[in-house]
């Protein structure tokens, strides 16, 4: 995905005509800014960024700024927390005034500040309190989700096994069965594995996951207004988003036509319900846009995260097999070969928490998080952040820090144990973020993982096909989210 000379040539054409007038703008803003590198007139400090790995360039500016420290992301200024102290007394401390979404062009210009993860003010209030309502409602993080997960868990082994310990890439098995559970939630059914259009929709998110992380994306980020008119693969973000958009809407109105007020069935029906329900109310924000794309976001991700975790989850496993052995050991003890794993035997499983824990903390798959802003006015460590200040919280900056974590660097499930082997809860542990902004789907996420996890491994050993010293555990790209290089292995039978 290298810029060729003619897009990088256009690019800069772009800025000069676009630059200077926004530069003014953005420099009108009073403010007591943290320090930071000095930017150059029109990129900013694109320069000093590495956008194949933004995150370890960010922490590098760190080391040189300070835990707080101001960044241009071209001509928008961001303040950037680093590190875990920095992190939590913004997000946790004070929560109410770091709690709104920043300026994210590309999902803005996706979502039109519809849904959950990209709005803001009363909207985003109101909308996340009925999804988080609603999908407890529906299970998340009680027995009739347990149960369901447990048959897709089943579906999954099933499929594993027939394998027979043959070579094969488990990405796209993984995430459909990962997304049959928020299928099932969102839409009231699941789908076959073997069912095309599932595996086509389960393809655009997984494509869309990677753009969003790739270079193209995050330049689209920066210079949107430029990126718009140059051809390159982050097109194809749209085109994807659009063909799933499509297939929301159209599972909305099969909804309509067999909906009963009386009998919702699942986060769609809930969702219509609410709408008739104000549909006197001209201010409500229970209409057809803000069903889609709140579906859409449950769908993207609930899919994308759980499932890339899991994916990276069994590479480190493969890399470190005395831990896999381990794990395997813990599951004979407490659940045997013969049941269903479930949500109750995780508190007497203590090291595949802890294992479960450190993939999240070691994977970082979502490295950075979508930017965060202030909603007002904000004194912050001596500094004065004006209202609507972008502020991109470092998460993989707290789980790589060095005062939390013995030896950060190194995956160690020890990270999450005391000296007696029990589990030990992190307040540095940030995977699903932290604050108002944390992670709608956290509840569902560990359920999802702990029972994936459990099952395929108590059923079978994960063998690689590469070397040990070959197995590279380091992210293939990292932007909005960290993926794994892909791998091939062996689901042997135990
Ligand atoms: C391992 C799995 C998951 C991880 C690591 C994860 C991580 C995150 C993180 C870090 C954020 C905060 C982003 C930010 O504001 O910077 C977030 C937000 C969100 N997540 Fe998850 N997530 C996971 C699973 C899920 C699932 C299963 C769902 C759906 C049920 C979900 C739905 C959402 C939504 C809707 C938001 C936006 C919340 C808001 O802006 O108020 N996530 N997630």
């Amino acid at each position: 995905m290298e810029l060729t000379a003619a897009t990088l040539l256009l690019l800069l054409l772009g800025l000069a005509c676009l630059g200077v007038c926004l530069h003014r703008k953005g420099q009108q803003k009073r403010g007591e800014w943290p320090p930071g590198p000095r930017p150059l007139p029109l990129l900013g400090n694109l320069l000093q960024l590495d956008p194949k790995d933004m995150a370890k360039s960010l922490l590098t500016l760190s080391e040189r700024y300070g835990p707080v420290y101001t960044l241009h992301l071209g001509l928008q200024r961001v303040v950037v927390l680093c590190g875990y102290q920095a992190v939590k007394e913004a997000l946790v401390d004070q929560a109410e005034e770091f709690s709104g979404r920043g300026d994210v062009p590309l999902v803005f210009r996706l979502t039109q500040g519809n849904g959950i993860a990209l709005s803001n003010g009363e909207k985003w209030k109101v909308l996340r309190r009925f999804a988080l309502q609603t999908l407890r409602n529906l299970g998340m993080g009680r027995r009739s989700l347990e149960e369901r997960i447990q048959q897709e868990a089943r579906c999954l082994v099933q499929e594993l096994a027939q394998t027979q310990a043959a070579p094969f890439d488990p990405t796209f098995l993984i995430s459909r069965a990962v997304s049959n559970v928020i299928c099932s939630v969102v839409f009231g059914d699941r789908f076959e594995y073997q069912d095309g259009s599932f595996l086509t929709l389960v393809g655009l998110i997984n494509q869309n996951f990677q753009l969003l992380s790739s270079p193209w994306g995050q330049l689209y980020n920066i210079f949107p207004g430029l990126m718009s008119c140059v051809p390159g693969p982050h097109n194809r973000i749209f085109e994807n988003f659009e063909q799933l958009q499509v297939f929301v809407l159209e599972q909305v109105k099969m909804h309509q036509e067999s909906f009963d007020p009386n009998c919702p069935r699942d986060f769609i029906d809930c969702f219509l319900l609410k709408m008739e329900q104000e549909n006197q109310d001209p201010l409500s924000y229970f209409h057809t846009e803000t069903l889609v794309m709140t579906t859409h976001n449950l769908f993207f991700a609930g899919t994308e995260t759980v499932s890339t975790t899991l994916r990276y989850g069994f590479l480190l496993l493969m890399k470190y097999p005395e831990i896999q052995a381990k794990v395997h050991a813990e599951i004979d003890q407490v659940i045997g070969r013969h049941r269903s794993p479930s949500v109750e035997d995780r508190s007497r499983m203590p090291y595949t928490d802890a294992v479960i824990h450190e993939v999240q903390r070691f994977g970082d798959v979502i490295p950075v998080g979508f930017l965060n802003a202030v909603t007002r006015d904000t004194r912050f460590r001596g500094f004065l952040l004006p209202e609507g200040t972008n502020v991109l919280p470092l998460l993989f900056s707290v789980h790589k820090d060095p005062t939390q974590f013995k030896d950060p660097a190194t995956f160690d499930p020890a990270h999450f144990l005391d000296p007696s082997g029990g589990f030990r809860k992190q307040d540095a542990f940030m995977a699903f973020s932290t604050g108002k902004r944390v992670c709608l789907g956290e509840g569902l996420a560990r359920m999802e993982l702990f029972l994936f996890f459990t099952s395929t491994l108590q059923r079978f050993a994960l063998s690689p096909l590469a070397r040990l010293q070959d197995l590279d555990v380091s992210p293939l790209v990292s932007g909005l989210g960290n993926v794994p290089h892909p791998y091939e292995f062996r689901a042997v039978p135990r």
